[in-house]
């Protein structure tokens, strides 16, 4: 067992306490951050995989937040070479005084590790085949060797986290069986639609001027793309996040006051070309566009469904 895992009985209750504050700070995910946190007081390091927007990056920092910890982030793409997160001697100073430690500039993994934080790769199966092993062998050594600065140790509480999006397809590397076999994996989905409405209400303040109203129908119809026949992949609670937003900025120019109101569905509409056409992403085999399909979606929603979008 690693040195880092939490063994005691008395981590245990440590550990039980620091996820209920955690998740105070977290609407739902239990399930999701009750695995993510044991592998990480396990000691582990661990890819999330999942969509945008699934409360990936939410987690990890109230977990680091808890622990007084950093949390440091790279996007994993084909520019992302050793160099760049291992760190580079400064030119300039290498001029006037040679290579030495000093002049050595960290880059995020050595940060991460000098620091004790969390390095989270976003979009890790886009990084090159050579960053991917730096990262690996500095993941079995919690340990770097850097030519003309030595050997870098971890602190204990260094953690590699990546991510990746299961619908990516392009441009990006197949994750061979050793790299997957050297990190833990959690499977993460969509929330479900009474936590959206609740993120929704978090972070766009969605009871003005509309109620329920706006933040169930903004869900509604951003779920609503993920299903759509014509789209590879809809929009996460980000779009429900912005449609909510800019429909109350909106409301507000038109002098809307209610979800009563007739122009209410219109206003909706519009919000959702602006916060949804750019987040939706059509099959290559479609003949549509993301107007179109969001026409459809807000038919759906509103012209032979309204009751679920009627006012109560
Ligand atoms: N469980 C959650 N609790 C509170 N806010 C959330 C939750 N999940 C997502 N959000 C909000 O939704 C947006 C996207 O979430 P984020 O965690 O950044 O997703 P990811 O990192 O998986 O792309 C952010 O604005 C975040 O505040
Ligand atoms: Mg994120």
């Amino acid at each position: 067992m690693s040195s880092d895992a939490i063994t005691t009985a008395d981590q245990g209750h440590h550990l039980a306490d620091s996820r209920r504050r955690i998740a105070a700070r977290i609407v739902g995910r239990e399930r999701e951050l009750e695995l993510t946190l044991a592998a990480v007081a396990a000691g582990r390091d661990i890819i999330l995989e999942g969509p945008p927007g699934t409360s990936k990056t939410t987690m990890l920092s109230a977990i680091t937040q808890e622990w007084g910890i950093p949390l440091l982030f790279v996007e994993g793409n084909a520019d992302l070479t050793p160099a760049k997160i291992v760190g580079h001697h400064n030119p300039a100073r290498v001029l006037r005084e040679d290579y030495s430690p000093e002049n050595f500039v960290p880059g995020p993994l050595v940060e991460a590790m000098l620091q004790g934080g969390f390095l989270y790769i976003e979009e890790f199966n886009r990084a090159p085949e050579d960053t991917l092993n730096t990262l690996l062998t500095a993941m079995a050594d919690r340990s770097i060797a850097i030519p003309r600065v030595g050997r870098i140790e971890a602190k204990p509480t260094f953690r590699v986290i990546a991510s990746m999006n299961p619908y990516d397809n392009v441009g990006t590397t197949r994750l061979s069986t050793s790299v997957h076999d050297r990190l833990n994996r959690l499977a993460i989905d969509y929330q479900d639609a009474d936590a959206e409405e609740q993120i929704v209400h978090l972070r766009a303040d969605a009871d003005r001027p509309f109620g329920e109203n706006l933040a169930r129908d903004a869900v509604a119809v951003t779920r609503a793309t993920r299903t759509h026949p014509d789209v590879r992949q809809g929009s996460s609670v980000r779009g429900a996040i912005d449609t909510t937003l800019v429909a109350g900025q909106l409301a507000e120019l038109r002098e809307i006051r209610s979800a009563d109101a007739e122009e209410y569905p219109e206003t909706v509409y519009d919000a959702m070309i602006v916060a949804l056409s750019g987040r939706i992403h059509l099959d290559e085999a479609a003949e549509t566009t993301p107007e179109r399909v969001l026409r459809e979606i807000w038919e759906d929603r509103f012209i032979l469904e309204p009751a679920k979008a009627a006012p109560g």
